[in-house]
């Protein structure tokens, strides 16, 4: 079957094919993290959109929007390659109107861990995500849980709002060294990538010591700060998997222990689910 590339609402409209549909938001520069979210898309309709959109609501004001890579070239590749139905790839201002108003508030969820250190970013993702949802219409959206407090937080919404999707989640693809696949990793030198791999590195550490998981990880993070070039940590936290909130000493059962740092410019997330 055909590519339809789609960049608006008639364009999309013109598209549809009776059946069920999935939805893969992205930000394009296509890995196989997202080829990943794809086929699990597959196993969940008949067709599978994918939107390619780097939302400028998410980038703070000193962060990475201008220079995010843009490959859509090789994103339609892959699309066609993974047998997409849909890539919808609006322009800027075909999203958002020039006097817009309403946002979708992340609430307290959205201000904690990642939250704290980008205000407004969980407000410009779920803004995006449910225009996006309410534009492509889809039976099924597939996220990763490689970005585990955006897809808490997505959950959340479609259970506040009673957002008429289902919400399924799609492993972490790392590299064979452990490296969570990411569209910011090519910009990691090679000096920069074996700091970055003590990333994945403390969360093993503490995946494998679920009584003390978040002083092994915090080890393993330290000797990291010693290296050329430093990892220089955001936060460690072992957190609630439904709130984000820091669980209490003495927390049993499922949590999720997440990690954000920089490395030279690049910075870097990742989290293992731990049962504690
Ligand atoms: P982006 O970073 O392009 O990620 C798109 C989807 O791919 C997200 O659901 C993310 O969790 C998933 N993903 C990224 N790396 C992955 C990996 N190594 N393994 C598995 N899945 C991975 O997340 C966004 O875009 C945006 O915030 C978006 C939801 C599109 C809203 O703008």
């Amino acid at each position: 079957m055909d590519l339809t590339v789609a960049g608006n609402r008639a364009e999309l409209a013109a598209a549809r094919r009776p059946g069920t549909y999935a939805l893969v938001p992205t930000m394009g520069a296509l890995h196989d993290g997202h080829r990943s979210l794809i086929r699990l898309a597959h196993e969940q309709a008949n067709h599978v959109i994918v939107s390619v959109f780097v939302n400028p609501l998410q980038f703070g004001p000193g962060e990475d929007f201008g220079r995010y890579p843009r490959t859509f070239d090789h994103d339609l590749e892959v699309c066609g390659e993974e047998g997409v139905s849909v890539v919808f790839a609006p322009a800027v201002e075909d999203m958002y109107l020039p006097d817009r108003q309403v946002s979708v508030s992340a609430g307290a969820m959205g201000t904690v861990a990642e939250g704290a250190f980008r205000p407004g970013h969980f407000d410009g993702v779920l803004t995006v995500v449910l225009k996006l949802f309410n534009l492509t219409r889809p039976d099924v959206a597939v996220f990763g849980q490689k970005d585990a407090q955006q897809l808490a937080l997505i959950r959340r919404m479609v259970a506040d709002l009673d957002v008429p999707v289902t919400i399924v989640a799609g492993q972490t693809v790392r590299e064979p060294d452990g490296l969570a696949l990411s569209s910011r990793n090519r910009y990691l030198s090679a000096d920069d990538r074996a700091t970055a791999l003590y990333l994945s590195k403390a969360l093993r550490a503490g995946a494998a010591n679920p009584h003390r998981a978040k002083e092994a990880a915090k080890a393993v993070l330290e000797e990291a700060a010693r290296l050329k070039p430093p990892l220089l940590l955001d936060y460690l936290t072992l957190a609630d998997p439904a709130t984000f909130d820091e669980v209490p000493a003495g927390h049993r059962g499922e949590a999720i222990l997440a990690v954000a740092a920089k490395v030279g410019t690049t910075r870097l997330i990742d989290n293992v689910v731990v049962t504690v």
